[in-house]
C-alpha cells in the first residue's frame, strides 16, 4: 500500500521568517534575564518543523559563521528549501526530511545546539510528538542554550476550539482547502449573525473569523483543522517543560505597552494573589489577557536566571529605533511614532537625544557605550540613569534590542549590494526577508527590478542604464528620479548589505 501523502505536501503552508525566533532575539532575552547565551555570530541553531526553511535560510545568510540545521516531516517543503539553499550557495545550513519521532537516529542532528526553535509545532502535533519535542530539546540543548516554543494558549484557545468545532462539522478535503475553508468560515459568520448585534458570543466569533481571514485558508486548514490541535494553559506548558528538565524563563517578546502587567492596579492585585510566585502570576495575567498564543523561552533546569529584567545587561546589547521623529504639539516637544501607530510625545531632553540619535542611525544598531557617549557629551545623563531610561523606552517599544549587529548599512554604497536572500525572494513573490529578519512587502515594479540589479557590481550610472533596458515601457526620466528614493527605502528597511570584513 502506498503511504498517504503528508498534508503539508498537499496543501502548502505559507513560508515566512519570524523575527521573534532569531537567535539575536533569544540571546537578548536570555541576557536580560541573567543567562549567558552563546554568541550569535558563532552558534549552532536547530529548527524543528522548519517547513521550507524560510526562517533559517535568511539567518544562515546573515550570520555566516554560525551553523543552521532544520528538519521537517513533510518532504516537498524540504526539497524546495534544499533547492533554495543550493541556489544561494549557502554552506552553513542543512535541512532534512525527518520525523521527530525518529530524529534521535539521525547523525546530522547529533550533538548540542545553542538555540532550538519550534515555531507552530507543539500544539499542532499528536501527544507522542509533543512529548518527543520537549525530550529532544532537553537532550540536545547546550548547557547555556535557549529553546523557543510557540503554542496555542488558554484561555483564548477555548474560543478557537469553539470555532474549530463548528468548522469541523464539515469534512475538509485537502484538494479544496481554499474554497472549503472559505465556505466553512462563511458558515461560522452565519452562526455568529444568528445572535443579536453587540452580543458577546457574536463579537467573539466574528473576531475569530476576522483572525482566520487575515491568516488565509491554507493556514486555517493546517492550524484550526489539524487532526491534532491542543491549546494548553501557561501552567500546563511550564509544568510539561519542567517534566523534561527545562525551565520557563520568559517570552520571546516584551508584553505590549497596554498589557495588564503594566497596569499598576491589576499587577498589584495579581502579585498579591499569586503570593510572589512568578509562574502563578504569569498564569493569572493570561486570564486577564484572554491569551490565545504564546512564544515561550526555556533553558536547562540547572541554568541560573532571574525572572526580573536585569537592566545592566543593556550594556552588552545593541539598540535601534524604528520610530519616526516629528515636531510635538507643544514648544520643545517631539513626537515619536512607530510604523504600527504607537506614539509617544515628550519634552524630556535625554529621551529626545537618545531617540533622535538612534533614528538617525537606523537600521544600523548602536551599542550602549555609543549612546552613553552621546548623552554624556551633551551633559544629559549618567550611564546608570540612561539604563533606566532605555529600559522604559524598550517597554514602550520605541527601542528594539539586539545581541548581534545585523550587517546592514544606513548609507547607500557607491555600488550597492542587496542581500542575496532578498534578491532570490523577489524572483518568487513580493515578500522579502530583510537582513533584520523582518518581512518587507515590495510591490513597486521599479523597486523590484532595481533590487535584482543590486549585486554590488553596478554604480548609479550602470544601474540607470540596466534599469532603462529592463523597463523600456517606463520613461527614463521617471527611472532616473526613482532610483534614489528606492535605494533609500532599501537601505532603511535592511535590504542593503554593509561591506563585509
Ligand atoms: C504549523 S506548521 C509550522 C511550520 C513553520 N514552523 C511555521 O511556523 O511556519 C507545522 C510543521 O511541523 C511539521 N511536523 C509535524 N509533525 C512533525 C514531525 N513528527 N516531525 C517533524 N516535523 C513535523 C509539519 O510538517 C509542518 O511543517
Amino acid at each position: 500500500m502506498t503511504p498517504s501523502p503528508d498534508l503539508y505536501d498537499v496543501v502548502q503552508y505559507p513560508a515566512f521568517a519570524f523575527p521573534d525566533t532569531h537567535p539575536s532575539r533569544l540571546a537578548t532575552m536570555a541576557l536580560l534575564h541573567g543567562l549567558e547565551p552563546a554568541a550569535v555570530q558563532q552558534c549552532r541553531v536547530l529548527e524543528i518543523g522548519c517547513n521550507e526553511a524560510a526562517n533559517l535560510i535568511p539567518m544562515a545568510h546573515a550570520i555566516p559563521r554560525s551553523e543552521f540545521v532544520g528538519f521537517d516531516l513533510a518532504a516537498d517543503p524540504i526539497a524546495r528549501g534544499q533547492a533554495r539553499i543550493q541556489a544561494l550557495g549557502l554552506t552553513n545550513i542543512r535541512i532534512l526530511q525527518v520525523d521527530l519521532l525518529e530524529a534521535e537516529q539521525v547523525p546530522e542532528l547529533s550533538g548540542t545546539f545553542d538555540y532550538i526553535i519550534a515555531h507552530g509545532v507543539y500544539a499542532w502535533v499528536p501527544p507522542a510528538v509533543r512529548e518527543r519535542l520537549l525530550g529532544f530539546c532537553r537532550d540536545h540543548l547546550a548547557p547555556n542554550g535557549v529553546v523557543f516554543v510557540s503554542y496555542a494558549a488558554l484561555p483564548g484557545g477555548h474560543i478557537r476550539m469553539l470555532a474549530r468545532q463548528i468548522l469541523l462539522l464539515r469534512e475538509h478535503q485537502p484538494e479544496e482547502a481554499s474554497t472549503g475553508v472559505r465556505e466553512s468560515t462563511d458558515f461560522l459568520k452565519f452562526i455568529a449573525r444568528c445572535r443579536p448585534e453587540g452580543d458577546g458570543f457574536r463579537v467573539l466569533l466574528e473576531r475569530e473569523v476576522e483572525n482566520m481571514e487575515r491568516r488565509g485558508p491554507e493556514v486555517v486548514f493546517h492550524d484550526e483543522l489539524a487532526a491534532a490541535y491542543q491549546p494548553v494553559s501557561f501552567t500546563q506548558f511550564a509544568n510539561h517543560a519542567a517534566e523534561h528538565g527545562l525551565r520557563y524563563f520568559t517570552e520571546a517578546e516584551f508584553p505590549a505597552p497596554k498589557d495588564p502587567c503594566f497596569q499598576a492596579d491589576t499587577a498589584a492585585a495579581i502579585q498579591q494573589l499569586a503570593g510572589g510566585d512568578p509562574l502563578a502570576q504569569e498564569q493569572m495575567l493570561d486570564f486577564a489577557r484572554m491569551r490565545m498564543y504564546r512564544q515561550s523561552l526555556l533553558c536547562p533546569q540547572a541554568a541560573v536566571f532571574t525572572y526580573d529584567l536585569q537592566a545592566d545587561a543593556l550594556r552588552r546589547l545593541f539598540m535601534t529605533s524604528q520610530a519616526e521623529s516629528t515636531e510635538g504639539s507643544s514648544a520643545g516637544s517631539r513626537s515619536y511614532t512607530l510604523p504600527g501607530g504607537l506614539r509617544i510625545e515628550t519634552v524630556h531632553p535625554a529621551t529626545i537625544a537618545v531617540l533622535d540619535f538612534l533614528i538617525a542611525r537606523n537600521p544600523e544598531s548602536v551599542s550602549f557605550a555609543d549612546v552613553s557617549a552621546v548623552l554624556e557629551q551633551q551633559g544629559l545623563l549618567v550611564p546608570a540613569e540612561l539604563l533606566m531610561l532605555i529600559m522604559r523606552l524598550v517597554i514602550a517599544r520605541m527601542i528594539d534590542l539586539d545581541a548581534w549587529q545585523a550587517p546592514v548599512t544606513r548609507t547607500v554604497p557607491d555600488r550597492p549590494l542587496a542581500s542575496a536572500v532578498c534578491r532570490n525572494d523577489s524572483l518568487g513573490g513580493i515578500h522579502l526577508t530583510t537582513l533584520l529578519h523582518t518581512t518587507l512587502k515590495l510591490d513597486d515594479p521599479i523597486a523590484r527590478q532595481l533590487l535584482l540589479l543590486l549585486d554590488g557590481t553596478r554604480d548609479r550610472d550602470a544601474l540607470l542604464r540596466d534599469l532603462t533596458s529592463a523597463l523600456p515601457e517606463v520613461a527614463p526620466q521617471a527611472l532616473a528620479e526613482g532610483i534614489g528614493p528606492a535605494l533609500e527605502l532599501l537601505s532603511r528597511t535592511g535590504v542593503l548589505e554593509a561591506p563585509r570584513a
